[in-house]
């Protein structure tokens, strides 16, 4: 079978690890991957590249940052030439990114089937970017890969064929299974015993300054408390710049690559974050998460998980920190089929 993998932007490269690295031991699988370059520098693609051991990608689309109808778009143009040049049989797209719509709605319309590697996630909000990503891409695919049984309800629900939907686990949380062992060596020179680690880049956090102004007092509140260990998308360090905004005082680090973050992840007291990937991470190890967004689309999470959501609520933050602090967090269980074989299951029914 040829498959064409496409990711573009960090948080894809860790669910197609475990992906690209099950198929690669089935007999008569063909693998191409095409990065479409949604993220281009070293310290959000390359590195990932490299630790996660994915072989460098066949094909680079070099497409860069934009508006999201220029990316999207451009991203459409670049990867038709390649389906029509390589012809797969299948395409796989992962998560919720651009490049993950961009690249379902070319096979779509050239009558290639796709798979999509985390199915089914809803935040039920609209505003977001990757709610709507996530929307268009499960109506168009062939193949929809879930990770939680909420996943299965929400494509039931929206009308997606039962016999379409498989119920596989996480595959970011193979990745994280299989590199922890690792991460457990990285030694933390110049961190502090005990710290909060935090991640913030969405835009309805950053790209207003009156939000972000918020978001970063209340951080460093927290900072009185418990110091603060900040590594900082471009995206965010750039509207702190821009913006002018006081964050002197939290230790803000340079992107982190894979293995480093979760050495930092496993290890903290508490993780602050707006990510999605983040709140399963600290779920699967057990780490108390607070989550600064007012919904989620990985609900289990909150139910099963040690999330927690404070929205932008300063006063919720310190409330719920003041627990972790005090040896109340939460606590959590593991959901089912979050266990490091998500990859293999996707492979055994691809191609037996
Ligand atoms: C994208 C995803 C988001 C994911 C995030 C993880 C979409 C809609 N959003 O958001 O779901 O959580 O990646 O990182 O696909 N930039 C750089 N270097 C890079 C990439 C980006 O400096 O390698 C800067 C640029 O200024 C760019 C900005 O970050 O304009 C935003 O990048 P973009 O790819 O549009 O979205 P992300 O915010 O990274």
């Amino acid at each position: 079978m040829k498959i064409v993998h496409v990711v573009g932007a960090r948080p894809n490269f860790m669910k197609l690890a475990p992906v690209f690295g099950a198929l690669r031991d089935r007999a008569n699988v063909t693998q191409t991957l095409v990065h479409t370059g949604q993220h281009y520098d070293v310290k959000m693609s390359d590195v990932f590249f490299q630790q996660l051991g994915i072989p460098l990608p066949d094909v680079n689309l070099a497409v860069g940052s934009g508006s999201h109808a220029k990316q999207t778009s451009e991203i459409m143009v670049r990867f038709e030439a390649v389906i029509l040049e390589r012809k797969p049989e299948l395409v796989l797209v992962y998560g919720d990114v651009n490049s993950t719509v961009a690249a379902a709605l070319v096979c779509a319309k050239l009558g290639v089937r796709v798979g999509h590697v985390e199915a089914g996630l809803r935040s039920f909000d609209r505003t977001m970017p990757e709610e709507i990503n996530r929307l268009v891409t499960d109506q168009l695919a062939d193949l929809l890969f879930t990770p939680s049984e909420d996943g299965d309800e929400n494509l039931r629900r929206e009308g997606v064929a039962a016999d379409k939907i498989f119920r596989v686990g996480n595959v970011m949380i193979d990745s994280l299974v299989r590199l922890l062992p690792e991460a457990r060596k990285i030694s933390q020179d110049g961190i502090p015993a005990r710290y909060a680690l935090v991640t913030l880049h969405r835009p309805a956090n950053v790209d207003d300054g009156g939000t972000l102004k918020g978001l970063l007092e209340s951080l460093l509140e927290v900072n009185r408390d418990l110091a603060v260990v900040f590594p900082a998308h471009p995206r965010t360090r750039q509207r702190i710049a821009e913006f002018g905004l006081n964050a002197n005082q939290l230790r803000i680090l340079d992107p982190l690559p894979y293995v480093d973050f979760l050495a930092l992840q496993a290890r903290s007291t508490v993780v602050i974050t707006d990510s999605g990937g983040i709140q399963e991470e600290t779920t699967y190890l057990g780490v108390p998460c607070l989550t600064m967004r007012e919904n989620t689309e990985r609900p289990i999470t909150v139910s099963q998980g040690t999330n927690v959501l404070v929205g932008r609520d300063a006063k919720k933050l310190q409330a719920e920190l003041s627990k972790v602090l005090s040896g109340h967090a939460k606590k959590g269980t593991v959901p089912l089929l979050w266990d490091g074989h998500a990859g293999d299951r996707i492979a055994d029914i691809l191609v037996g």
